[in-house]
């Protein structure tokens, strides 16, 4: 059985990690979080005080992250881990959230970030998910999704998101941080979010995640028949 890249895109809370995971898990593929990668460098910077106007300091910076994802057994996660250290709780909290289209927006992260995410979807088998996968990180995945919903229903998501981690934040601030991170996210001058023209859109405002992931999966059977 040949194996494929599936790229999905799209706008936050969609649900495209929780798809995207639970795609990989059943076709046995590997998956990517790249959106984890861009909140490790934001924490990064922040802990390093880096300047997010200082391409010396931001390149310089950049050289000493290294991040990786280590499968945790218990959880049957994939977390993110910043030299060396787990990171995963951390880079998920409202502070990161608050600056990290600011920090993705950075050409110098997004060149650096987009190589490493070329690096680990060489051997193929791999479900990707980000706001560049099939426009820029694999222009030729055999599948790409991008993945849409109402505004309302996206915060409401990330609100029961972020209260399971025990973190209470209103529906406005959530709306205001979705929004500003939409108009940061498509405007920005490198690789900004866009559905690729060979992208199918999915619009998740009424879906469950396992229609969702049905719908992935099915697209993935009829695509690998053809190959
Ligand atoms: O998927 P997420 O909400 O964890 O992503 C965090 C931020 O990172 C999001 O505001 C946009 C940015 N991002 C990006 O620019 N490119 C990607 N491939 C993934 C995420």
């Amino acid at each position: 059985m040949p194996k494929i890249v599936i790229a999905i895109d799209g706008y936050s809370s969609c649900g495209k990690s929780t798809t995207a995971k639970a795609v990989a898990a059943k076709m046995g593929y590997g998956y990517i979080d790249t959106g984890a990668m861009y909140r490790a460098v934001t924490l990064f910077f922040l802990q390093e005080r880096v300047s997010f106007s200082n391409k010396k300091e931001i390149e310089a910076a950049l050289d000493r992250i290294h991040i990786t994802f280590k499968h945790n057994a218990r959880t049957g996660k994939n977390e993110t881990c910043l030299n060396g250290l787990n990171v995963e709780e951390e880079i998920r909290k409202m502070y990161i959230s608050n600056l990290v289209s600011e920090v993705s927006a950075i050409p110098e992260v997004r060149w650096a970030m987009v190589a490493q995410q070329q690096k680990m979807g060489r051997r193929r088998g791999l479900v990707m998910d980000g706001r560049d996968i099939g426009t820029k990180v694999f222009p030729n995945a055999e599948i790409k999704v991008f993945m849409t919903a109402e505004t309302y229903i996206r915060a409401k998501r990330r609100q029961q998101e972020l209260l399971a981690k025990g973190e209470l934040v209103g529906l406005e601030e959530i709306i205001k941080n979705i929004e500003k991170r939409d108009l940061i996210d498509t405007t920005r001058s490198e690789s900004p979010l866009v559905q690729a023209p060979d992208a199918i859109l999915l619009d998740t405002s009424h879906m469950t995640i396992e229609e969702q992931v049905d719908w992935v999966i099915e697209l993935a059977d009829r695509r690998l028949a053809e190959l």
